[in-house]
């Protein structure tokens, strides 16, 4: 087992490792007293390790109940927080009572806003079961569901008490949702780590505990400088603006990971045209992106991605904060002017 350790408002450790999903009520115990837990999760996850969540709770000394909600990001959403806030009064649950997301990062984001609002605040576990969630969701206390205008736009920062990451699960994963987690994985390579974008080049699983906890080394070092995203959290975004613009343009049909994939190869070729980063480097990353079954060439022109962006991004005025690389393990923030970003993706 690898534990990192997160202190941003308040300190929890993230556990990682094989199996540990049946010791999640010891570790648990570790860090609160036995109580009620309410074990949210999805009905892909459920059938597959909601028992032995709950065994485990049971064996340590807490009162676990299982609540379902439908697989997908429909979950995110103000009816579903409404569903799961009653449950949790109806049922009486109290303040000293724990919610633990079992899931992806729909469950965690969900299970983490709910967790925040009700009664003021309640403890809350994070238990990962898709790559992505593990690297990236778990950890930094970002939940939210998302509105009929937009994703993600009403949530809180709200840190979990414990994040418990068994790798072992990601094994029952459909392969394009463990691509869409490597997606990420790499990303965390060209941000700051070249030696972990070496890991993955000569082979190193991406589900393995030493890729896993390094990246969430690697977003920890961010988050505990920015727990709150007002400047180097946005390190962490790198992709991400071509990525959303993507994923909205194809009406989510194209999924995030993949978008990512592919927002990352486009910022780093425009580097590449713009004399900021070796063509080498850039050969690198799409050699890795495609080895880890993750598509690079976007199909949407650089006018529709603006275009697309851009509607994304009103609230901030004129200017576009951009993730640049340098080379791989080397990106930096950038402001552009919004109305350069179209000529900043063309040049060749
Ligand atoms: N809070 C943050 O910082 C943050 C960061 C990145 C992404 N997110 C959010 O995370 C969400 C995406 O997370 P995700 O990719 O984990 O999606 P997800 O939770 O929808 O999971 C993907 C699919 O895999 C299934 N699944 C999960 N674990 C499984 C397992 N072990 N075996 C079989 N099937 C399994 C789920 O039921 C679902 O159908 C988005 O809503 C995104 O906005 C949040
Ligand atoms: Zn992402």
């Amino acid at each position: 087992m690898v534990t990192v350790t997160v202190q941003a408002s308040n300190t929890y450790d993230v556990r990682i490792g094989s199996g540990l999903l049946t010791q999640a009520g010891t570790l648990a115990a570790k860090v609160l007293s036995p109580c009620r837990a309410l074990i949210l999760t999805d009905d892909h996850v459920a059938p597959l390790y909601a028992d032995a969540l709950a065994s485990s709770l049971q064996g340590a000394g807490f009162i676990p109940e299982v609540y379902v909600v439908p697989h997908g990001e429909g979950s995110k959403s103000l009816c579903a927080l409404g569903a799961l806030l009653e449950h949790l009064a109806e049922q009486h649950y109290s303040r000293t009572d724990a919610l633990f997301a079992l899931g992806g990062g729909v469950v965690g984001d969900l299970g983490g806003f709910c967790a925040s609002v009700y009664l003021r605040g309640i403890p809350f576990v994070q238990i990962p079961t898709t790559l992505l969630s593990a690297v990236d969701s778990s950890v930094g206390g970002k939940t939210a569901i998302n509105l009929d205008a937009g994703k993600n736009l009403a949530g809180a920062f709200y840190q979990p008490r414990l994040v418990i990451c068994d790798p072992d699960t990601f094994a029952t994963l459909p392969p394009e949702a463990f691509a869409d987690g490597c997606a990420e994985v790499i990303k965390y390579g060209v941000i700051n780590d070249a030696a972990l974008f070496r890991m993955l080049q000569d082979g190193t699983s991406p589900a393995s505990e030493q890729v896993i906890a390094r990246c969430v080394q690697n977003k920890r070092n961010i988050v505990e400088q920015d727990e709150f995203d007002t400047g180097m959290r946005q390190l962490l975004n790198l992709g991400h603006t071509v990525a959303h613009a993507i994923e909205k343009l194809s009406h989510f049909e194209i999924s995030h990971g993949s978008a990512v994939a592919m927002g990352t190869v486009t910022i780093m070729r425009a580097a590449v045209a713009h004399r900021l980063c070796p063509k080498s480097d850039l050969d690198a990353l799409i050699s890795l992106t495609q080895k880890l079954g993750l598509p690079t060439e976007c199909p949407y022109g650089t006018a529709e991605i603006a275009a697309a962006a851009l509607s994304d991004k009103k609230r901030s005025g004129d200017t576009l904060t951009l993730v640049l690389p340098y080379g791989i393990g080397v990106c930096q923030l950038c402001q552009l002017p919004a109305n350069k970003l179209q000529a900043f993706l063309e040049s060749r």
